[in-house]
């Protein structure tokens, strides 16, 4: 197993100077008080994650490992020989091991798991060590300049699946999305390809429960935000006054998700050096999960640069693996 890639990302000092500027921005004036979401994905944010994937309400993840299982030998069997896998935010890979041990059938392989998150990295290598033949590459960084990490170190003879899995696509603002895919493709090249994972649309009532459960666990996910903050920047977020709120916006087809202040409160974030001050009932916007239909997958993949050449659908949650390549 190759950890030579265990360094941090950036100095540690560029990371907090970019959350105090994110902070600073998204709490200092705006109308709409937002935090980037990237800030929910610490440790305990990973682990909550993943106990949220097991939420009955939580179907998505489901639809997808059923889609690895019935057409993870499928996919592998499109791609030329020898191909590596890259995951950008491989999470603990539960799902992914499915496609790895299809490919591992027929070649030996390398996976380049792209996270942050230092549990989930751990949890990933556990997860994939009963697997023969796989060689797991661990790479801490963010999603596309873990890509690039990753084909760095790709040999010459090998193509890269890249898998973006889970709907994290969706967590994107639309035109932001398109970029996204836009910056990915120019990192593929020929005999490459890219599986992505869409949650589509259904009913507002089967929706939103998957993202507002009753046991709370997104709720605590979605805190959880204000801890690392509290961590992170030295400041007093008391969390026990806000409420997690998920809200379905059918203008943009997207689920939102809030921190809702409940009552007039001041909070100071000492290494941001920011005072903020929130009405009661006013909120903080976390997180977008858009939805898509079959066929915007395809028209968005068209818009980067991408053909469509398979796609499938599971059959009990409406989610879709549709594997694109360069154009
Ligand atoms: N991309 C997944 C989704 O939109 C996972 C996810 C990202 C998520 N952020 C979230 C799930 C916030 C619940 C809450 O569903």
């Amino acid at each position: 197993m190759d950890t030579s890639n265990s360094s941090p990302v950036l100095p540690i000092s560029d990371l907090l100077a970019s959350m105090v500027s994110d902070v600073q921005a998204g709490l200092g004036h705006a109308r709409q008080k937002t935090l980037p979401s990237t800030y929910l994905w610490d440790d305990i944010g990973s682990a909550l994650f993943d106990t949220i994937t097991l939420l009955p309400e939580y179907g998505l993840s489901r639809a997808g490992e059923r889609l690895l299982k019935a057409h993870g030998e499928e996919i592998v069997s499109r791609m030329s020989a020898p191909l590596a896998v890259a995951e950008l935010g491989s999470g603990t890979a539960h799902n992914t091991r499915w496609l790895l041990s299809a490919l591992c059938r027929r070649q030996p392989t390398t996976y380049y798991a792209i996270e942050v998150s230092r549990w989930a990295l751990q949890r990933c290598r556990a997860e994939l060590a009963t697997i023969a033949g796989l060689t797991v590459s661990e790479i801490p960084r963010f999603y596309l300049e873990g890509l690039e990490d990753a084909v760095g170190r790709l040999p010459r003879s090998h193509r890269l699946l890249v898998l973006f899995l889970g709907s994290t696509i969706g967590n994107f603002e639309r035109p932001a999305a398109d970029v996204f895919l836009g910056d990915l493709r120019a990192l593929l090249r020929p005999g490459d390809a890219l599986l992505l994972g869409t949650d589509l649309q259904q009913s507002e009532e089967a929706l939103l429960p998957a993202y507002d459960d009753a046991r709370g666990v997104t709720a605590a996910f979605n805190l959880n935000m204000l801890a690392r903050l509290n961590r992170d920047l030295d400041g007093d977020f008391d969390l026990r006054q806000f409420c997690h709120r998920a809200v379905y916006e059918p203008r943009h087809r997207r689920v939102e998700l809030y921190l809702e202040s409940q009552r007039l409160q001041r909070v100071r974030l000492r290494k941001a050096d920011l005072d903020v001050e929130l009405g009661a009932g006013e909120a903080i916007l976390t997180e977008y999960s858009h939805k898509f239909d079959a066929y915007e997958v395809t028209t968005m993949a068209r818009r980067a640069r991408y053909r469509s050449v398979a796609q499938w659908r599971d059959a009990l949650w409406p989610f879709a693996h549709t594997l694109l390549v360069p154009d």
